[in-house]
């Protein structure tokens, strides 16, 4: 069975067919990528173990099939174009020839310092090729790479090192970011003072700092210059892990979410070719990072698995002025372009001049990921990027679910702006009430679950198989909770309306708690707070902030008033809590999680359903949060 979708009739025939037999179906469409061994089974799950399992039994390895099996008749297509911070530097064009064979070099380097199949490797690196030819490394040696996201502190770097037991350590002597430089270095030798697993890294010479490399650690270009080109590919099983990437939960500590190779490669792959109608001789640009999810799925794996070019972009929208996306879209004739709301807000403020200047008519396809895209940016974005011909796909998807979950097709299956449309094919959504009751009609509103596997949800969490079933099978039985609400409209449109967990409904207007806890954590004076809503007589529901404060500061108005004049600047007027409480100490769980649902109790003065507060980690704090309450 073809791969590609090419009409919406054929969107409804393969969505009906992944449905009604998902076994079928899916093995048809895996018959598309070069195997060593097929499978014995298509799917088998269980998701109240929690256990799910894709093409078990299959055996080969995903860079055989985002490289090698191009190679005779794509050989020389660019598969990386790679545009650097400063726009007077020189791009690098990485033909899918090249690349095969620095992946194969770098494979080997990963080899001759000792890394096996199975064993972590954590990248802390900028947005140069070398990334993507090291994550493509770890995979051709079947070697699991967990990619941290450069702009993360030492700390947090350190706890995901740690809590995957890395040995070793791939980074850069620095990175450019706009017109600074940042200091990745200083940063990972803090990271490995911290943790302890790191037995080699691994140091690639980006912006020629001064910098000295201490006992075990190497430099990339002396490493390289040694290895050979020719490295077979690993065979592994489908359910081998292929990487860790950590997400942040509403708990503390990360999640480390973990992608196997089979299922994930055959749906990357699928969901880009068919989302983003991507051609023959495209160029596709994904502005995310590869330290996150979309970077790993749509810049790296789903464009390479599907001979893309793919272009990938060191700097960042607003250097040297707020027009680099669309200098860079002119200058390698984009033709797809896939970005966040954030993005397209920030750069909507700028003078339009910086955008009109541009020759954007190479564009073809438009594409959002991250957050629910408001209407004035779905618009700008639509008039002013893709001058009303270039279908928007509003994707929405989760570090969990490792590929697109509900986005329309460019092109081929309607679109309706702030929706993201329909399920991908054999996504099977369902809305919920908080009962956990299915709701049939439409249009309708709920929290959204998905009743079915699909071939690329993320295994276990690492090392916290428990975690992974609380967090996502536990609170509808038999289903995947994916955490946020979403809308229905009469044609079975969906439109993620955010975090179900944390949002309140304040004069009609959805607010997530946790942007109003980082505003007002953004005082100096204060610790952590919690925000919550209560019923209100005109506005519905109101807030309610918890406060924390240093020692020796008083609670006064003045400080209430800095407090919500904070809130106002970062989110606006809406978002300013009716009531701030300060409090010395907040409920939280053994795992450290703020229980926001004792607080929202209080704050409604529901005093009677507390419910079991003996297992928390501080009891106390809450009758002296009561008897404070205002
Ligand atoms: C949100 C990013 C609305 C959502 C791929 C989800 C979206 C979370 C959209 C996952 C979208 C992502 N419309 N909301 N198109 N895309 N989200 O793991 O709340 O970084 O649960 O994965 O982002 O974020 P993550």
């Amino acid at each position: 069975m073809e791969l590609k979708i090419k009409s919406e009739k054929q969107y409804h025939d393969y969505y009906k067919k992944s449905i009604e037999n998902p076994e079928k179906f899916w093995g048809e469409i895996a018959n598309n990528f070069t195997w060593h061994k097929k499978w014995n089974s298509v799917v088998e799950y269980d998701f109240t173990i929690p256990k799910i399992e894709w093409f078990k039994g299959a055996k080969g390895n995903i860079t055989e099939n985002c490289l090698d099996r191009h190679l005779e008749t794509i050989g020389k297509k660019t598969a990386i174009i790679w545009e650097p911070n400063n726009p007077k530097d020189k791009a690098i064009h990485l033909s899918y020839n090249e690349l095969h064979k620095k992946v194969s070099q770098f494979a080997n380097v990963l080899k001759n310092n000792g890394a096996k199949k199975g064993d972590r490797i954590c990248l802390y690196m900028p947005m140069v090729p070398e990334l993507a030819i090291a994550v493509l490394a770890c995979a051709r040696i079947g070697a699991v790479h967990s990619v941290v996201f450069a702009g993360f502190s030492s700390k947090a770097l350190a706890s995901r090192i740690d809590d995957a037991k890395c040995s070793i350590l791939l980074t850069a002597d620095g990175a450019f970011r706009g017109s600074k430089t940042i200091d990745l270095k200083s940063i990972a030798d803090q990271a490995l003072e911290m943790s302890s697993s790191i037995e080699t890294t691994i140091v690639l010479k980006r912006i020629n700092s001064d910098i000295t490399l201490t006992k075990n650690q190497k430099w990339w270009h002396e490493e390289v210059k040694n290895a050979s080109e020719t490295c077979q590919a690993e065979i592994i099983d489908a359910e081998d892990m292929l990487f860790i990437l950590y997400t942040s939960g509403s708990t503390g500590k990360p999640k480390g979410m973990v992608h196997t190779f089979a299922g994930y490669m055959v749906n990357t792959a699928f969901t880009f070719q068919n989302v983003f109608q991507y051609e023959k001789d495209d160029v596709y640009w994904c502005t995310a990072d590869i330290g996150w999810i979309t970077g790993h799925s749509y810049i790296v794996y789903g464009p390479l698995l599907q001979g893309a070019t793919t272009l990938m972009f060191e700097g960042i929208p607003t250097f040297p002025d707020g027009g680099r996306f669309w200098e860079v879209v002119e200058k390698h004739k984009v033709n797809q372009f896939y970005t966040a709301p954030t993005a397209i807000r920030a750069l909507e403020k700028f003078p339009l001049e910086l955008v009109t200047k541009h020759d954007l008519s190479s564009l073809k396809v438009l594409g959002s990921v991250g957050e629910p895209i408001n209407e004035e940016a779905w618009h700008w974005y639509d008039t002013h990027i893709g001058k009303g011909k270039c279908p928007i796909v509003d994707t929405w998807w989760q570090t969990e679910t490792g590929a697109m979950m509900i986005a329309s097709l460019a092109g081929i299956t309607p679109q309706k702006p702030t929706f993201a449309t329909l399920p991908m094919i054999g996504v099977q959504p369902v809305l919920l009430d908080e009962n956990g009751a299915l709701i049939k009609t439409n249009p309708a509103e709920g929290r959204l679950a998905i009743q079915f596997p699909w071939p690329s949800i993320a295994r276990t969490i690492y090392g916290n198989h428990q975690r992974y079933k609380e967090t996502y099978f536990s609170t509808f039985k038999g289903k995947y909770f994916t955490g946020d609400g979403a809308l229905r409209d009469e044609n079975g449109f969906y439109r993620i309306t955010g975090r179900v967990d944390d949002v309140v409904i304040v004069s009609g207007h959805n607010l997530g708690t946790a942007p109003i806890e980082n505003a007002i954590d953004e005082h100096k004076k204060i610790v952590e707070c919690a925000v919550v809503g209560y019923p209100h007589d005109i506005k519905g529901n109101a807030l309610y902030a918890y406060v924390i404060l240093y020692d020796n500061v008083i609670g006064d108005d003045t400080l209430k008033k800095e407090i919500n004049n904070l809130i106002s600047k970062q989110i606006g007027p809406i978002a300013k809590c009716d009531k701030i409480q300060f409090v010395t100490g907040l409920p939280k769980t053994r795992s450290g999680k703020i229980m926001r649902r004792i607080l929202r109790k209080i704050a409604s003065n529901d005093m009677e359903n507390l419910g079991d507060i003996s297992t928390l980690l501080n009891p106390d704090c809450v009758k002296s949060i009561i008897s404070e309450r205002l």
